[in-house]
């Protein structure tokens, strides 16, 4: 074996600033609220900047910005409309570099994976929604489907700039305003954003961005001038927020937690699904809200599969995520950490068995080593509940019948994955998981012209692709 050497990307590309206020109305301004909170590079601790959290009065200047903005941006042909968002799109490819190291720094994910997933997606959403603005009136929603207004958009710190294309590019596309609140721990890429806007001349208001908490963010989703609510996170804040529009008039999307199964049959392709299995939970430290958290292999095979599984997770690298050969970097928060140790801690206490590869860990920062429980029973809390780290549960089956049945055993319904040779086994169980998106022997697959979202406590609503437009129509 040959040792790699160090490939450090440099960060010299970014330009952080000591500290950030709020974007309102094209500007950068000063928030009434005296609260800041550091954001930190979870790999090293390293404080990166200072960011304010936004009170209400703070809230409210960035919604009555959005809703000024909202008759003019509205009344723009859609042609005109998609010149900004194409524009959007070229800024986010040219800086593509920059932004991806800047998401590495703040969220801890790997280069390789900003610079090669994130980063594409990001400028992908906005070109495919850039391409709809001046076709509306054949999306099948009526000749003249027309926009909500004020847009009140909350997001994770998982996928930050990749979860604020998904949330702007359709809104604005459609017509409608925004003011986005990036998540507390990873504010930075949705700051840079606010930068771009600028550069593409965006007009004063149509986006806005107001950094802070979950205070924050309620005061957003709650606010009288916001007209629809999107929202991406746990399924606990969900249906906090469910609760609070429930009567009023705001159309709200919901995109929540889950537990996929990954299920592989006995024909499938092992090297090709052993790669899927690792894509699938460790990808971004198994921060995915989609994420392959259930192994289900077919007990005939379960033994080779797990044997050529463990080979290939001793050959993955867990270490400076600006580092181009890292496969896994850090995870995002303490309190994510503390999370994923007190569920895996709860693994072993109920009796699965706890394996990891060999896997020094930096002295400073978050880390948790790629984990996988076997003899994991359904009743389990690592089967139910959602980890959002890098920790596999796997579990056996022995038919079609009890692998859909398994799957199914769960409050979730975001996506699944299946594996095999077998066209007709393949539909056949497709038509029977209740999830969102079914992966046919890949997974974690993306591409904005696909729709995206869930069943049961996953949320409802979709993002991506022509449905995705919906959410922004007064349809
Ligand atoms: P969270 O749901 O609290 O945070 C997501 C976003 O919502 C953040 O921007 C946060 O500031 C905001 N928020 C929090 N409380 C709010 C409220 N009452 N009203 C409006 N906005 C609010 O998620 P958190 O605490 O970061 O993670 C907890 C767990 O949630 C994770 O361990 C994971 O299991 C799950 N999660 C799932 C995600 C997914 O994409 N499925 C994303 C993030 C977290
Ligand atoms: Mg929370």
């Amino acid at each position: 074996m040959f040792e790699y050497a160090p490939a450090p990307e440099s960060r010299d590309i970014v330009d952080i600033r000591p500290s950030y206020g709020l974007f309102i109305n094209g500007e950068w301004v000063e928030p009434q609220s005296e609260e800041r909170h550091k954001t930190v590079n979870p790999a090293t601790e390293e404080v990166l900047a200072e960011v304010a959290w936004a009170g209400e009065a703070d809230v409210d200047r960035a919604v009555q910005a959005a809703a000024k903005a909202f008759p003019v941006w509205s009344a723009l042909p859609g042609a005109e409309r998609a010149k900004y968002l194409f524009r959007i799109a070229r800024i986010i490819q040219e800086r593509s570099r920059e932004l991806a190291v800047l998401e590495t720094l703040d969220n801890g994910k790997p280069i390789r994976e900003s610079r090669d997933v994130d980063l594409p997606l990001v400028a992908a959403h906005f070109f495919y929604y850039a391409g709809w603005a001046d076709k509306l009136a054949y999306a099948g929603f009526g000749p003249d489907p027309r926009p909500l207004g004020v847009a009140g958009q909350v997001i994770p710190w998982n996928f930050p700039l990749l979860m604020l294309a998904w949330k702007i590019a359709p809104a604005l596309a459609c017509g409608n305003t925004v003011v986005l609140k990036p998540a507390e721990t990873t504010p930075l890429t949705a700051l840079a954003f606010a930068d771009i806007c600028r550069q593409a001349d965006l007009p004063p208001g149509v986006v806005n961005i107001v950094t802070g908490a979950g205070a924050t963010g309620a005061a957003l989703v709650n606010h009288p001038g916001v007209d629809k609510v999107a929202f991406t996170g746990s399924t606990e804040v969900g249906r906090l927020i469910a609760r609070g529009l429930a009567g009023t008039r705001k159309k709200l999307t919901l995109e929540l937690g889950g537990k996929a199964a990954n299920i592989v049959f006995e024909d499938a392709p092992l090297d090709q699904a052993v790669e899927g299995i690792v894509n699938g939970i460790f990808f971004n430290q198994g921060h995915v809200c989609c994420a392959g958290s259930r192994l289900l292999v077919q007990e005939s095979i379960a033994d080779e599969l797990l044997e050529a599984l463990k080979r290939r997770l001793g050959t993955l690298r867990l270490g400076d995520p600006l580092d181009k050969n890292t496969d896994i970097g850090a995870i995002n928060s303490a309190e994510q950490l503390a999370k994923i140790r007190e569920l895996s801690e709860a693994g072993e206490a109920e009796g699965a068995e706890r394996w990891s590869p060999p896997c020094p860990i930096p002295d400073r920062g978050y880390w948790f080593p790629p984990t996988v429980f076997t003899g994991v029973a359904q009743s389990h809390r690592i089967a139910r509940e959602e980890i959002f780290g890098p920790v596999l549960s796997v579990l056996t089956f022995r038919t079609p019948a009890e692998a859909v049945e398994k799957a199914n055993n769960t409050p979730y319904g975001l996506s699944a994955g299946v594996w095999t040779e077998k066209g007709s086994l393949m539909l056949w169980m497709a038509s029977r998981l209740r999830a969102g998106v079914v992966w046919s022997n890949t997974f974690n697959r993306f591409d904005p012209a696909s729709p995206f979202g869930g069943y049961k406590e996953s949320g409802y609503g979709r993002e991506g692709g022509r449905h995705g437009l919906e959410a922004y129509l007064a349809v």
